[in-house]
This record gives structure tokens, sequence and C-alpha cells, in this order.
């Protein structure tokens, strides 16, 4: 920010607005970037510029930044009233129409549908109603809540808890007694050298049986993870992962959380990204692809188990004892309505399978000319490259050296948002992202590798072998 006016917006920023996720110092010194609007895949900042937006905002607006279709529909909502709730027996009418059509797609057989604002709410709503399920049945020990290294799963006290990135814990303290962490599946980085496929996944499975044993199976009550995790780092399970723990969970009476906040809604070339991975929850937790983001509205799917625990647990005629004023919000649940509609009549998962494989194999064919590109992975429209010293040792960067921060500042002067993660860049473009618009992300993303690849070769020295990205 050079020199801004004592008034200017910039200014103002610095003084008045704290930001999330942002470097307090950093910001202060170089301001922030203002956008201004939004024209389908596309936003421009206050000068003017326009930028290919391929992270979909927060991995969120799957409908692209000017869905007019959307506006009508919180405008319609807003026409009957601007609230209701649905606390103590009562509900907006929109609310059992969304409610309705969740369940319809839901892979969770006979689930109703939770509402909430955020998806740390709904992650931490599904911890709230896995206690009840426990305590319930007789069993009010089993508490303990294992998530995975490298899952994001929100920043509430509990959501960040769950959480495996130090980021989320450093300042606060966290996580909280009780929430544990299990590896995360990145062959790629986790896997031993000569590891197999099979192997690996088997000793995730026996490392996380022996967690389970260690800390005593009475004690724990659930796991949650990302079906594919996004800020994590864009990390697939490989095949079979999620069938192996599902085997050591039931096993021991724990029940499967899946965060589908990023991977629902078509993301990842399926309805919901458990459908993708071969995972099979108890709860799923939704938001962002929910509304596109175009208002806060999140929720929980439960299965007839954890319905029928909370029957049990209030059948003396208590309340469930947990809500938010705006669950199930009568604009939240109209847009959310339309943009489901939306889904459904552009087959959102076929146009994202056929996009998601021209981004991939776009993204491969210039890795292949690459000598910075260790991997590509990802399914449908969410789509990680890892940046690396050397592909063929898979030796990282020098973390001080920050090349995917360097790679985020060289696209954004190209006009590409893009997300660094570590070293890898992610992808995660609104799911109405088209032909010409997949090329041009592609034309950005070489340009700014080409520039990036420049300037790392000048510092062959900050190479450091066998380091994880993130
Ligand atoms: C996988 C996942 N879960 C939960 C959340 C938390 O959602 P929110 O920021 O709406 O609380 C996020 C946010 O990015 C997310 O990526």
């Amino acid at each position: 920010m050079s020199n801004p006016k004592p008034n200017s917006a910039e200014a103002r920023d610095v003084l008045f607005h704290l930001h999330s996720q942002t470097n307090p110092g950093l910001h202060a010194e170089i301001g922030p970037l203002i956008m201004e609007r939004g024209e389908g895949v596309y936003v421009f900042d206050s000068h003017g510029k326009r930028y290919l937006e391929a992270m979909a905002g927060l991995w969120c607006t799957s409908l692209g930044f000017s869905e007019a279709r959307l506006k009508a529909a919180a405008a319609a909502a807003y026409d009957k009233f601007g609230f209701y709730h649905s606390f103590n027996h009562k509900t907006p009418d929109l609310a059992i129409d969304l409610a309705e059509q969740l369940v319809a797609l839901s892979p969770i057989p006979d689930a109703q549908a939770y509402f909430a604002t955020s998806g740390s709410e709904a992650t931490e709503t599904m911890v709230k109603l896995a206690w009840v399920y426990h305590a319930a049945r007789g069993r009010p020990a089993k508490r303990k809540i294992i998530a995975r290294d490298r899952g994001f799963h929100g920043s509430t006290i509990v959501a960040a808890s769950m959480c495996g990135l130090p980021r989320m814990h450093r300042e606060y303290g966290l996580p909280l007694p009780g929430f544990l962490h299990t590896h995360c599946p990145d062959a790629y980085r986790v896997s031993l050298p000569g590891e197999t496929e099979e192997a690996f996944t088997d000793r995730l499975a026996a490392d996380l049986e022996a967690m389970i044993l260690a800390e005593g199976p009475d004690t724990v009550a659930a796991f949650i993870a990302e079906p594919i995790n996004a800020g994590g780092g864009i990390i697939v399970p490989p095949r079979g992962y999620f069938a192996k723990i599902e085997a050591v969970l039931r096993r021991h009476d724990i029940l499967i959380l899946a965060d589908e906040v990023v991977c629902g809604f078509g993301r990842t070339g399926n309805w919901f990204g458990c459908q993708t991975v071969g995972m099979q929850p108890d709860m799923m937790a939704l938001a962002k692809g929910l509304s596109s983001s175009y208002f806060p509205i999140s929720a929980v799917l439960l299965g007839r188990p954890i319905r029928d625990a909370l029957a049990e647990m209030n059948k003396a005629g208590e309340l469930f004892g947990h809500g938010f004023t705006n669950s199930g919000h009568p604009v939240g649940a109209a847009v959310a309505l339309e943009t489901l509609r939306i889904y459904h009549e552009m087959d959102v998962v076929s146009h994202v399978r056929e996009m998601g494989a021209r981004l991939k194999a776009g993204l491969e064919a210039i890795a292949a000319r690459s000598d910075i590109v260790g991997q590509v992975r990802g399914e449908g429209l969410m789509i990680g490259v890892e940046l690396v010293a050397d592909p063929l040792t898979r030796a990282a960067f020098e973390p001080a050296l920050k090349v995917g921060a360097m790679f985020d500042a060289q696209a954004l002067q190209n006009g590409l948002i893009i997300r660094a993660m570590g070293d890898t860049i992610g992808f995660c473009p609104p799911l109405i992202i088209n032909a010409a618009e997949i090329d041009e992300t592609l034309d950005l993303f070489a340009r700014t590798l080409r520039t990036v690849e420049a300037q790392v070769q000048t510092h062959p020295s900050q190479i450091r072998p066998g380091q994880a990205a993130e």
C-alpha cells in the first residue's frame, strides 16, 4: 500500500477492520485488495482489474459471483418476511422444503436435516449429536473425537480443535482435551519409501486402531473426515482407505462424520464427496455449495440411529437443547432451494466430471513440461498441484523460500486467483466454469508457473530434501 490517502478505503480498512486468516502486521503494511463486483467466474477489484476466481472465493461460490436467480429467490423470500425461526415447533415453510430436498439427495438413509448458518456450527453440531447418541445408549463416556492431520473443520473452539493444522491451534492452546488426530492419508508425503498403496492404507488403519485401543474404545465417540481434504492441501485418499478405516471404527462402535462443507454438491464429481471416496457416514455437514454462499446457511444430515437417540434422550419431555437464531432462516432456505434447482437443471455432476477432466488433463500436460511440479491430484473441480524442488525425489522447497506464496502473488498479478497451501496450488473454481474458462485458467497457470520456475532457479540452495509441503 503506497501512501494511501488518509480517508481511502485502504487506510480505513487497516484502521477499522480485522481480517480472518491474515497476518495483522503485513496487512498494515500492504493493505487490502478491495474487490467490488463479480461476473460469472470473474471478480473485479476497485481499480477495475479482472481476476479469474479459480477458488470460488473460499471454495464456495459454485454458481459464480452474479447468479441473478439466487438474488431473485432471496428477494422473493424477503417479500414474505425477513426472518422466521425453527424453535419451539415453529418453522418457516421453506425450511421444510429444503429439508425434504436434502434428505432426498442424502446418501444417509432415513435422514433428517438440521440447519445452522456456518460450516463450523455444522461440524460442532455433529459432535454434540455424537455425544447424545452414545449417552442415550448408556455410554456417556464415549466422548473423544478423532480427526486427522491436515483436516479443516472450522474456527469455533470445537471445530478448531478438530482441525489438524497447527495454525488453528497455536494462539489458543488448542486442541481441547479429548480431540485427537490420526494420519492424513497423503500417499505422496506420508507413505514410507517403497510402501505400496495397499500397505500404506493398512498401516493407517492399524495406527488408528492402536490409537483407539490406547485411548480406550469406551471413550471414543466419533471420527471426522473431509472425504477429500480441502484446506490441508487437496488430499485424495488412496482407493480402499475409507473401507479399512470404517471397518476399524465400526468394530469399536465409533460414529463416522463426513465434513462435506467443501466436497458436497457436485464438487468432486458426485453429489457428495463421500460417494467419490467410498465413505459411509452416519452424519454429514453441509455448507458453502448449499447456497453457493449467497446466504450463510449450513446443515447437518443425521441418520435414523441418531434421530432415535435424540428421541430417547428427551423422552421425558425435555427439549433438544441446541439451536441457532438463524437455523432454517427463510431467505437462506429460499436461496439454497434455488441453488439446488440450478444444480439439477445444469446436471452439475456431469458438468463437473467433464470440466474437471479437462482441468486435470491440462494441468498434467503442463506438469509434464515443468521441473517443479511433483504431483497433480484431485477429483472433479477440486485439484491440487504440489510444487517441489525435485519431482524425482519429491524433495520439497525450503519453506523459507515460500514458493507457494510466490506463486500466489504472481498469479494475482496475472489475473488468476488460486489458493497456495504450503507449496500446493489449489483449484476449486465455480462449478459453472465452461471449457473456454478452464483453458484460460490453464494459460494463466502455465504463465505463472514459468515465472515462478525462473524465480526459484535463482535459489537452488533453498532446496531441502524430503520435506512435506504443508
Ligand atoms: C472442510 C471445511 N469444514 C468446515 C469449514 C468451516 O466453515 P465455516 O467457515 O462456514 O464455519 C470449512 C471452511 O472453509 C471447511 O473448508
